[in-house]
């Protein structure tokens, strides 16, 4: 284990307490400022998305070079994905809100990658085959009920689009010596074959689209933090293979219900999350059971007020909860005067939580239908 300030961040593995403004130093990405959110609703023309407003989305490579280049008539596509290892839970969703929300706001097109085999070999319960692919399908009726425009959203699954995708992975694979690989995710001689290998898929949707079209086309990637190192690979080599290095807007690790970061990696300890196939009367006790910033009776927290920054209470509404910078603003300020107390808060949180799950599970509905029609399964050239 990392002693006290120390603390390990790649795709498969996140520990220890996570100093994000060291971690951006350590990973040499840009910070987004002020300026940088202003130039984004400026093009996008419209309120930015939470994640965006309060900071959640923290670090960026090469963001404002994509976002000139927009405006001055360069279009670009989105990509972001999921490893399928279980149900998705709510903070989940962040990275595909903020592709929905650019997707709807700009007309991109978005590619999505549901990596089943990726979690098949990173998985260290050992989970089945079966698991992956139901998962994955599971997951991306989940993503597309977000919103997506069915026109312009492609998906790589990647046990069944492995033909799409295999004559540019071949490229990029050649690109990628084991030392890098070895150093960058730390590997060990026990490590199997296929995660080895596997960098090399996640790197594919980032170029696919230019392979395809035959002329460079930029791409955007919203993701975690912790997906940085597969892109440094994909960024290095882009050039030497004619492609545009893509450009990175990454998130911080959204805290769970337990008030410990909730990672894919970490097994989704089930009462850490909200997962979106949680039954009303689970989502209830599990908020209600949260780990909160209150103090220990109701005298001390009405006079002292309580302390939003450590509540996952409060994160939630901070991600995605709160529909408004005036909501969100009224629930910590209330916090941390305390006037608003963690029950009344609790109840507040959970009417929309509710009425998120019932508009979602209708929208899930409707794109059962035509989910299965996004997966890409030829290649667009034989070579
Ligand atoms: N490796 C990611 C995971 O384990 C899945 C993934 C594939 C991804 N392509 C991506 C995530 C692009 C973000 C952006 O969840």
């Amino acid at each position: 284990m990392p002693g006290k300030d120390e603390f390990v961040v790649t795709p498969y593995e996140v520990k220890g307490r996570i100093d994000y403004e060291r971690l951006r130093e350590q990973f040499g990405t840009q910070l987004v400022t002020h300026e940088l959110l202003a130039k984004l609703h400026h093009i996008a023309g419209g309120e930015l998305p939470p994640a965006l407003s309060r900071g959640i989305y923290y670090s960026h490579r090469d963001l404002p070079a994509l976002l000139d280049g927009f405006a001055h008539g360069t279009p670009f596509f989105l990509y972001s994905g999921r490893g399928p290892s279980g149900p998705l839970h709510t903070s989940h969703l962040l990275q595909f809100q903020l592709c929905q929300w650019f997707q709807q706001r700009l007309g991109v097109p978005m590619y999505i990658q549901i990596t089943d085999d990726e979690k098949f070999w990173s998985s260290k319960s050992g989970i089945a085959r079966e698991e992956t692919a139901h998962w994955g399908l599971e997951n991306l009726i989940d993503i597309l009920a977000l919103g997506f425009d069915p026109k312009r959203t492609h998906t790589f699954f990647d046990s069944r689009s492995i033909a799409a995708l295999y004559p540019l992975a071949i490229r990029i694979a050649r690109k990628v010596p084991y030392s890098t690989v070895k150093a960058v995710f730390g590997f060990t001689p026990s490590t199997n074959i296929g995660l080895v290998f596997y960098t090399a898929l996640q790197t594919v949707p980032a170029f696919w689209p230019s392979w395809s079209e035959g002329r460079p086309i930029p791409c955007l990637i919203p993701c975690g933090i912790d997906q940085d190192p597969h892109f440094r690979i994909s960024r290095d080599m882009a050039e030497s293979l004619g492609y545009p290095k893509p450009a990175l807007l990454h998130s911080q690790m959204v805290p769970g219900l337990l008030g410990e970061s909730v990672m894919s990696t970490t097994g989704d300890r089930s009462d850490n999350a909200l997962f979106l196939n949680d039954p009303p009367h689970v989502v209830e006790r599990k908020v209600r059971n949260a780990f909160t910033g209150g103090r220990a009776t109701v005298e001390e927290q009405r006079r002292l007020g309580a302390t939003p920054e450590v509540c996952s209470v409060w994160a939630l509404w901070r991600t995605q909860f709160a529909e408004s910078e005036e909501k969100f603003a009224d629930v910590t300020k209330g916090c941390r005067s305390g006037t608003l107390l963690c029950g009344e808060c609790k109840s507040q949180l959970l009417e929309r939580v509710g009425r998120f799950y019932r508009s979602h599970e209708a929208a899930r509905e409707k794109v059962k239908e035509w989910a299965e029609s996004t997966i890409v399964t030829v290649a667009p050239h034989p070579l």
